[in-house]
């Protein structure tokens, strides 16, 4: 079976009505990055940056996942599919794909802040100055800017081992998880969905489907079955 790598971003995720970051009603426009998603936040300020990952957690546990969502993953029935993912929403999940990579970690996943070798599965609100047991405070199993991205070794490996490599709604802004899109063995084909694609995707050769993300899917599914 040929290998697919779905590398998708918070632009999947927008029509299952979650905010993305970088467009003009995304997240960022709302939140300071260094206020909410770094180290020095949650230091500084732990309840704020609580608040904003329950809000968030909220959020993903309202929204379902879209048609972009469930056709990745019934493409499993026809390729080894692997979805590396720079979301923390569990959608990709829930629509049925079986193989997937947190790059930037789940939602619905806490640890100490001390010893974050130990995940605990939550659905509701980390309650702010909820304690682990090894005395550390209980915060969202996310990277925050300027923390490593423990996954990407893997991700990498599997990017090299593809044979078809498809971007859905990413801005490719943020490295190293934009780094994957750079990273692509000689002749592996390579597409781009996004409904308003960023400029560096045709300077890496990308077919660009220019869509949202539902339409876009639907084009590269006809593509690849045709
Ligand atoms: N369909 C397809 N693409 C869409 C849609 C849609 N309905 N809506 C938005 N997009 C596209 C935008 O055009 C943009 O290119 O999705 C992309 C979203 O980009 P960002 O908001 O930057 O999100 P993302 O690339 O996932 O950000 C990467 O940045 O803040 C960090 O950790 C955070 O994982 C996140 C990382």
């Amino acid at each position: 079976m040929e290998k697919i790598i779905f590398f998708t971003g918070a632009g999947i995720s927008a029509e299952s009505g979650l905010p993305t970051f970088r467009d003009s009603d995304g997240l960022w426009m709302g939140y300071d990055i260094n206020e909410v998603a770094t180290p020095d936040a949650w230091r500084k300020n732990r309840n704020l940056v609580q608040e904003f990952y329950n809000m968030r957690r909220r959020d993903a546990l309202k929204a379902q996942p879209n048609q972009a969502h469930q056709l990745i993953a019934r493409l499993e029935d026809k390729f080894r599919v692997t979805v590396i993912t720079q979301n923390i929403d569990d959608l990709h999940e829930r629509a049925g794909s079986t193989r997937v990579v947190h790059l930037h970690g789940e939602i619905f996943k806490m640890k100490s802040d001390r010893d974050g070798s130990t995940l605990y599965d939550i659905r509701e609100d980390i309650p702010s100055g909820a304690r682990a047991k090894d005395g550390g405070y209980l915060r969202p199993h996310v990277v925050w800017f300027g923390e490593a991205v423990p996954e990407m070794e893997r991700a990498l490996h599997l990017v090299q081992d593809a044979d078809i490599f498809v971007v859905v709604g990413s801005s490719l802004q943020v490295y190293p998880a934009a780094g994957l899109a750079h990273s692509l063995s000689f002749g592996v084909r390579r597409f781009l969905i996004d409904r308003n694609p960023p400029p560096s995707a045709v300077d890496y050769g990308f077919e660009v489907i220019a869509k949202k993300a539902t339409e876009g899917m639907a084009d590269l599914v006809n593509l690849l079955e045709g």
